[in-house]
């Protein structure tokens, strides 16, 4: 390939290079939770909240949750039976433990897989990562609760939780 000018060829280098670092920074951190790719998860699962990646969690959180959606974390969050076993399969195979996720292993540090918490914020590893965020900013009317990523992790939809 010869190229007229040398300024386009020093263009075309660095968009190749930089498509190269950005795959390798995605995939070398641990700050990428593959996104619920499952249209009737995130339509259930969304309607609330952002739908959390299934990845955040071991699967025997996610069984234990799925066996009571009438008591969700204070909120009626039940479907029908037939959406209830797809979602349950969806999370169970792409659970920390289970789908091989090998972003998930950072925050699963310190976690019973028999007996995990039901929530991300209760993950040893994230409450270390947010332990500088005060009362005051867990308060802000923006933020409201430590279960709205969103509100500080604005390409959460994405799955990714840089700062
Ligand atoms: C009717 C509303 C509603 C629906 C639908 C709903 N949730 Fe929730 N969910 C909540 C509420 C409320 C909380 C608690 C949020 C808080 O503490 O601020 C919550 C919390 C959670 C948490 C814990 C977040 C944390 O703090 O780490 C997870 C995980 C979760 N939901 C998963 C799901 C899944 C999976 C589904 C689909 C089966 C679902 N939710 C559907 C209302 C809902
Ligand atoms: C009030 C703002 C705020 C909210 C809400 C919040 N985070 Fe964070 N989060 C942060 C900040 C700030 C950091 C960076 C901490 C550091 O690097 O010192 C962080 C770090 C992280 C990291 C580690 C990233 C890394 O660099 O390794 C993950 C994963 C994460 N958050 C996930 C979540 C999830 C999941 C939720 C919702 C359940 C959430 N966060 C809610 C502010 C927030």
């Amino acid at each position: 390939m010869t190229f007229p000018y040398r300024p386009l060829a020093l263009a075309f280098i660095t968009v190749v290079f930089s498509g190269v670092f950005i795959q390798r920074v995605q995939a070398g951190n641990g700050n990428f939770y593959a996104p619920v790719a499952d249209t009737l998860v995130r339509e259930e699962c969304g309607s609330c909240h952002l739908t959390f990646a299934p990845s955040m969690l071991p699967a025997a959180a996610w069984k234990r949750m799925m066996s009571d959606l009438t008591n969700h974390f204070g909120s009626d969050a039940s479907v029908d039976p037939v959406s209830a076993e797809r979602i349950s399969r969806y999370l169970n195979d792409n659970a920390a433990d289970t789908g091989g996720r090998r972003y998930s292993g950072k925050l699963m540090r310190g976690v019973s897989m028999q007996n995990p918490p039901l929530r991300i914020t209760e993950l040893p590893k994230w409450v270390q990562e947010h332990r500088k965020i005060s009362a005051a900013e867990w308060k802000r009317k923006d933020v409201g609760s430590k279960s709205n990523c969103l509100a500080c992790h604005t390409e959460a939809e994405r799955g990714f939780y840089e700062d």
